[in-house]
């Protein structure tokens, strides 16, 4: 092994997470081992709205950041100015030179990584400007994390035997992709949605159906008791093409209870869950199937969904397909899969400029 490769493979890294409603912060090594993960929810916050507001959410990730980035700190051993709590045989960050590994309590920090977009400019900002401070202070790297590359990592770091290339079907709340992922950092979006977002389309309908917010969560509890047969929902199939839409999904279920009023909530949940399980795991096998994957990834907070967590797997195992399903904390925002993607970048690219900005509508292999 190389010093270089030697330093990477042992790389301790502590990201940050602030795109959207979840203040995160992780220290993880090596791109795979979680030493900690901190996930503060502002959903309590943004409930009595329906939704997310932006100035909230960043005020909230301000208030939030220390206790949360000193917490993860803590649980690798570390007060919150990055020294060992321990107080002994302080490290610097690895030279990977010979001798013995350092113990992990009294490892410091390699590199600090932060969102920088997609997302919320204004929530961005504070993850970026805290992990920029950081780095700057204990003169490690900075590194720049696509959001939605960080979801990629997930079934990564929960499954270091996973096998590529996998097709990942990556659901959240802004976005909804069938990506082939032939290595880290190696990527080819194969479809997206044409408008709404899988997650955005739950939300919506929750909050129609008066369930709240997030959406997700709550039809997914109320559909369990209702019968998924009892509206068939259109589904957009979008012959030949590995894109999805989900907007008139959303208005045949509004016209549909209109027209209908006396129908259980719970069983127009169960039906709008069937319908968008349906499309996504069809879809995910047609394209897994036409890119000759060896496997499947779920990823994003739509991932947490019963029912498209037990049809992927089935639909899998008839295919003879592995499915790799993260837990869900690591489906919803969490900071952990952002570090796993800042080592890789790390790796592969380097330091990012200390001029990176937010970029809140960074696609997928946009440039950093
Ligand atoms: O990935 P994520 O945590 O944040 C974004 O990057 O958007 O995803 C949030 C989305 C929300 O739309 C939420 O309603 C949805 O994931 N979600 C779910 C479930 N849990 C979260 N959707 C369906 N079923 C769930 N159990
Ligand atoms: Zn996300």
């Amino acid at each position: 092994m190389t010093a270089r490769a030697a330093e990477q493979s042992k790389a301790r890294i502590l990201a940050i997470e602030t795109s959207c409603d979840e203040t995160a912060a992780a220290v993880v090594d090596g791109g795979l081992r979680v030493i900690s993960s901190v996930v503060s929810s502002q959903v309590d916050l943004h409930a009595r709205y329906g939704g997310v507001v932006p100035e909230l959410a960043s005020r909230a990730h301000i208030e939030q950041i220390v206790p949360v980035v000193t917490l993860a700190l803590e649980g690798a051993g570390l007060d919150g100015a990055g020294h060992p709590l321990t107080g002994q045989g302080v490290g610097g960050p690895p030279t990977g030179g010979p001798g013995p590994p350092e113990p992990a309590e009294t490892r410091r920090i390699d590199a600090v990584a932060a969102t920088v977009g997609p997302g919320l400019v204004g929530a961005l900002l504070v993850g970026i400007s805290f992990a920029k401070a950081l780095a700057m202070g204990w003169e490690v790297p900075f590194v720049a994390v696509n959001h939605l590359e960080g979801h990629l990592y997930a079934s990564l770091l929960e499954d270091p035997g996973l096998e590529l290339p996998v097709v990942v079907l990556l659901v959240s709340g802004g976005h909804t992709m069938l990506i082939r992922m032939d290595a880290p950092g190696d990527y080819r979006v194969l479809g997206r949605t044409r408008d709404d977002a899988a997650g955005e389309a739950f939300d919506k309908v929750a909050r129609y159906l008066g369930l709240g917010y997030p959406g997700g969560p709550a039809i997914d509890r109320v559909a369990a008791s209702g019968d998924p047969g009892t509206v068939k929902f259109p589904r957009a199939w979008l012959d030949g093409s590995a894109d999805f839409s989900f907007s008139g999904l959303k208005t045949a279920v509004v016209n549909q209870v209109t027209a209908e009023p006396a129908l259980a909530t719970a069983d127009v949940a169960a039906s709008f869950q069937e319908a968008v399980v349906d499309v996504l795991v069809h879809k995910t096998l047609a394209a897994a199937a036409e890119a000759g994957a060896g496997g499947i990834c779920l990823a994003g907070g739509v991932g947490a969904n019963s029912l498209l967590r037990e049809r992927l797997r089935a639909a899998g195992a008839a295919a003879g397909l592995p499915v790799y399903l993260p837990s869900r904390a690591m489906c919803t925002d969490n900071a952990a899969m952002i570090a796993a993607a800042a080592y890789h970048r790390l790796g592969r690219d380097g330091p990012s400029s200390w001029g990176t900005g937010a970029t809140p509508g960074m696609g997928l292999g946009s440039p950093r």
